[in-house]
């Protein structure tokens, strides 16, 4: 099969951020496929504003540049490729278990038995004349360094390293989570659909959640997720389609997870 993604890898030491940085790339009109990768990021982002900051040389933070041949109303399609591709690559390589939470986290399950997020995955895009100009996947994901040193996020965040016990080689981690992503990429460009696999890890569905949405607090049962990525939160006999939020599982059925 074709690589598209990492067909070319610049590596840097130390950018604000690699989402920043391949914004301005796809402006100067680079072809997609292009990943970006620092060791460290002086401003890196997180969804909803909020900041993603790891220590230097310890984990993965990637951007891939890419330019999908969909319709803006299809761009959702791309959602669940990040999360699934980070999921396939920690299982494979490492048998863990990873639940997903929707729209985008990686949760592992840690020493305490606590579901806390290992990944995240930040995705935005450029739109020129009602049209789809390009999207930039933004990956991070806490490989060698211990959650220990950071208590005030302990309890909801863990790192590879916690987890497994010992580091990892990030060079693998990367190369299978690229190869990942380049069969995940040509399924979407296929016009094939990932929301079963999705929804099969994902961690949430038939339990009651709490969802910052918009400047709204939602509470309800998780239904279901559609073909356009939406959340569907059911309250009572009302559904609520959402696009965007933060959710908090306040009765976690391990079941499901
Ligand atoms: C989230 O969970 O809120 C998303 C986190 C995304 C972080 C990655 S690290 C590489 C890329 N550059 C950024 O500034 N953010 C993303």
């Amino acid at each position: 099969m074709e690589t598209v993604i990492g067909h070319s890898i610049l590596r840097y030491d130390t950018v604000d951020s690699t989402n920043t940085l391949a914004r301005e790339f796809a402006g100067n009109g680079e072809p997609e496929g292009l990943v970006l990768t620092a060791e460290e990021q002086t401003a890196g982002r997180g969804r909803m504003g909020r900041k993603w900051i790891v220590p230097r040389g310890t984990s993965l933070q990637l951007s891939i540049l890419l330019r999908p041949n969909l319709s803006l109303a299809n761009i959702s399609r791309l959602m669940p490729m990040a999360a699934l591709a980070l999921a396939n690559t920690l299982e494979q390589q490492l048998g863990l278990k990873p639940v997903l939470k929707w729209p985008n986290d990686l949760l592992l399950r840690d020493r305490d038995e606590t579901l806390k997020k290992v990944a995240g995955v930040l995705i935005e895009s450029g739109v020129q004349d009602e049209k789809v100009d390009y999207v930039i996947l933004g990956i991070g994901l806490n490989v060698n360094y211990t959650m220990r040193d950071y208590p005030d996020l302990a309890a909801f965040a863990t790192t590879l390293q916690d987890i497994v016990g010992q580091p990892l080689d990030r060079a693998r981690l990367e190369q299978d989570l690229l190869a990942q992503l380049n069969l995940y990429y040509a399924r979407i460009q296929a016009g094939e659909s990932l929301r079963d696999e999705y929804k099969k890890r994902l961690g949430m569905l038939g339990q009651v959640i709490r969802v910052a949405s918009e400047g709204k607090i939602l509470q309800g049962v998780a239904q279901d997720v559609d073909e356009e990525g939406a959340l569907i939160l059911a309250q009572g006999t009302d559904r609520v389609r959402l696009f965007a939020g933060e959710v908090t599982i306040l009765k976690e059925n391990r079941e499901a997870a």
